[in-house]
């Protein structure tokens, strides 16, 4: 039988730098050395990957790339603690283990033909970029596809020229913002919540996904209902400690539901449900 704990080797193909300072993040891009294994993983938008880094430890990462890139898989991770440091200092080449997918993913194709509001601050864009990108390369498949994303400063901004980019094209609008006035910044300046209002996308035929800090996303949330939007046309992604990552350790559970399992993507009408509301 398999060992579900036992990692595939990867290396590091590509490391970009996306932000500086003391919260940096960097996105590391892994290719699975087995041939063979490497043509059999397959994942979905909103999966998560477990990463280990050999001596030190292994953390859970939203996969920030799309499944539409077959040879690798990219992770956006923060400095935080003991092993995302380890891996920010990690160079191209180096060799790192995997295990993975884990969890749900988001719906992709229960939306084709929907208008997309995509709703992100911070780090909370990795799992974001994946859909964004899995939903531009079937960019005929979907609706109206809006993108709202913000960071504290222009430099915390990640994916940063990639969202430029996308800013220029006219199949999709992209509403960036900072929290404080920075000279040459000519975009929104407030809450990722408050810029939110200021588009106020219509909720008919509308999915609104969400992912950044918690405090942001009860906001962010709070604003979408105010526009109409009902809560199963409202998702998001939760990030409970994990250390599995298949359901056995008990580590994530919150009541009966294990995030590593059941989620991490759930709809705000099942949180509720989670949650014992009406
Ligand atoms: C489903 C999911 C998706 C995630 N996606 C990303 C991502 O895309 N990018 C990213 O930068 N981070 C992501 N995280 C958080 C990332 O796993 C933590 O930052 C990381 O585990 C911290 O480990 P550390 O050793 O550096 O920190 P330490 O503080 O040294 O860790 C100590 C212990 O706490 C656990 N831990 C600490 N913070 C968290 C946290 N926020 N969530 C879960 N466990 C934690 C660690 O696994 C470890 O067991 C995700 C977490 C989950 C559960
Ligand atoms: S991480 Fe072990 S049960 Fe979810």
């Amino acid at each position: 039988m398999n060992n579900p704990y036992k990692p595939w080797l990867a290396i590091i193909e590509n490391i970009t730098d996306e932000v500086g300072g003391e919260r940096a993040i960097k996105t590391l891009r892994l290719k699975v050395k087995d041939k063979k294994i490497r043509e059999n993983f397959s994942f979905k938008p909103g999966q998560c990957i477990m990463v280990s880094l050999f001596g030190v430890g292994e953390c859970m990462f939203a996969i920030a790339s799309s499944p539409t890139e077959k040879e690798y898989v990219e992770v956006s991770i923060m400095r935080h603690g003991k092993v995302t440091s380890a891996l920010h200092d990690a160079k191209i080449g180096d060799t790192l283990g995997m295990r993975g997918p884990y969890g749900n993913s988001f719906n992709v194709d229960d939306w084709i033909g929907k208008n997309m509001v995509f709703i992100g601050g911070g780090i909370g864009q990795a799992p974001l970029r994946s859909v964004i990108h899995y939903i531009m390369a079937n960019r005929k498949k979907y609706d109206r596809i809006d993108v709202i994303y913000g960071a504290r400063s222009s430099k915390d901004l990640c994916f940063k020229e990639e969202l430029f980019e996308l800013e220029k094209r006219n199949d999709i609008n992209v509403h960036l913002s900072i929290d404080k006035e920075e000279h040459g910044w000519d975009r929104f300046v407030g809450f990722v919540p408050d810029n939110l209002l200021k588009v106020s996308p219509s909720p008919e035929n509308t999915i609104a996904v969400t992912c950044g800090p918690p405090i942001m996303i009860k906001f962010v949330i709070e604003k979408l209902l105010k526009l109409g939007f009902p809560p199963n046309q409202i998702f998001t992604t939760l990030e409970m400690r994990m250390k599995c990552g298949i359901g056995k350790c008990g580590r994530c559970n919150i009541g009966n539901v294990y995030v590593c399992k059941d989620g991490p993507v759930f709809s705000y009408q099942q949180l509720k449900s989670i949650k014992g509301e009406k």
